[in-house]
């Protein structure tokens, strides 16, 4: 019912009254007041007047399915939209869908999230309303091999909405972190169901720092938000619309890789590249300057004793960056 009400007050350029919308609902003027007042408690500023009706003056400024949905450009991500108040993870609550049966695109939306999940077994702090916390459900018919290059793809889709619309000089850190001015902005954790030869389903989760300005002790130097950047507060809706508008668009173009098509785009925005860089490989701490990355989405670094090493997991400590 609130959906239907919305869409009916949202496609009206004038006022339009109670009466009105229960005749075209077909339903009550009480089951149409009872649905005002849940918009209106979803964060709708909606105006009243005595023989007039309603009009939807101001949207919600924490993330809202109706205005998701009316407002995505999306051909899929997102056509099944998911919008939680809280949850412990929103990459959990998708590996549940995916082991049943939930849709290729699938989206869920956290406003908080009491387990947040960061790489190598790290928490990710999910205020409520803070910052945005996603996670994309996604079942390619490829190899788990043909897919390794998939989390730099969502890194360079949403280092580009950033810029988009922020107008922020923000960079990727190899692999796949979202920088801006050495700092965090956005983290991704991908994890993935699969046979041998096919992904069952991939669920790749996305935390961007939107709000926040107090960050825990250990991570302070490390992490900001837009807010701490631009000095404004974005709409999430909006923003997070065009994220996934990004992210459709990158994942679609390079069939989920790092290829000719968006290798020279993701090497223009990667902050590893020319910096010096310390990895681990087969156990080993080599120090070098990261050169390039490869069409495989490896890093290559010089060592510095002159040999190429291609690097593919694990931690790179880069120097200047956190
Ligand atoms: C990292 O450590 O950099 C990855 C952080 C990923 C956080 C996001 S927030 C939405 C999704 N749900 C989770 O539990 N984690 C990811």
């Amino acid at each position: 019912m609130n959906e239907k009400v919305f869409k009916i007050l949202q496609s009206s350029k004038d006022y339009i009254s109670g009466q009105e919308i229960s005749k075209k609902l077909n339903v009550s003027r009480q089951a149409v007041w009872k649905a005002i007042n849940s918009l209106k408690q979803q964060g709708f500023v909606i105006d009243s007047v005595t023989n007039k009706g309603y009009k939807i003056i101001d949207y919600p400024k924490s993330l809202n399915k109706q205005v998701l949905d009316n407002i995505l450009e999306t051909e899929f991500i997102g056509k099944n939209m998911i919008v939680l108040d809280t949850i412990g993870s929103t990459n959990d609550y998708l590996k549940v869908l995916g082991h049943k049966d939930g849709k290729n695109g699938t989206v869920a939306a956290a406003r908080e999230q009491t387990a947040g999940k960061g790489r190598l077994g790290r928490k990710w702090v999910s205020e409520k309303d803070e910052n945005i916390y996603f996670s994309v459900l996604l079942r390619p018919q490829l190899s788990p091999m043909e897919v390794s290059g998939i989390t730099p793809v969502a890194g360079l889709a949403v280092c580009k909405a950033i810029r988009d619309y922020c107008n922020i000089d923000c960079k990727i850190k190899w692999p796949n972190d979202v920088i801006v001015n050495n700092k965090k902005l956005v983290g991704i954790l991908t994890e993935m169901s699969a046979e041998f030869d096919a992904v069952e389903f991939i669920v790749i989760g996305i935390g961007i720092n939107t709000d926040q300005t107090e960050f825990p002790e250990e991570v302070k130097s490390k992490a900001t938000s837009l807010y701490l950047e631009t000095g404004k507060k974005i709409d999430k809706n909006k923003f997070l619309s065009l994220v996934l508008k990004h992210l459709e668009t990158e994942l679609t173009k390079s069939n989920y890789k790092i290829n000719e098509t968006n290798l020279e785009d993701y090497k223009n925005l990667c902050a590893t590249i020319g910096r010096k860089v310390t990895c681990c490989k087969g156990g080993r701490k080599i120090k070098g300057t990261a050169i390039n990355v490869n069409t495989r989405g490896e890093l290559e670094v010089e060592s510095e004793d002159n040999s190429l090493i291609t690097v593919n997991s694990g931690e790179v400590i880069i120097q200047g960056i956190y």
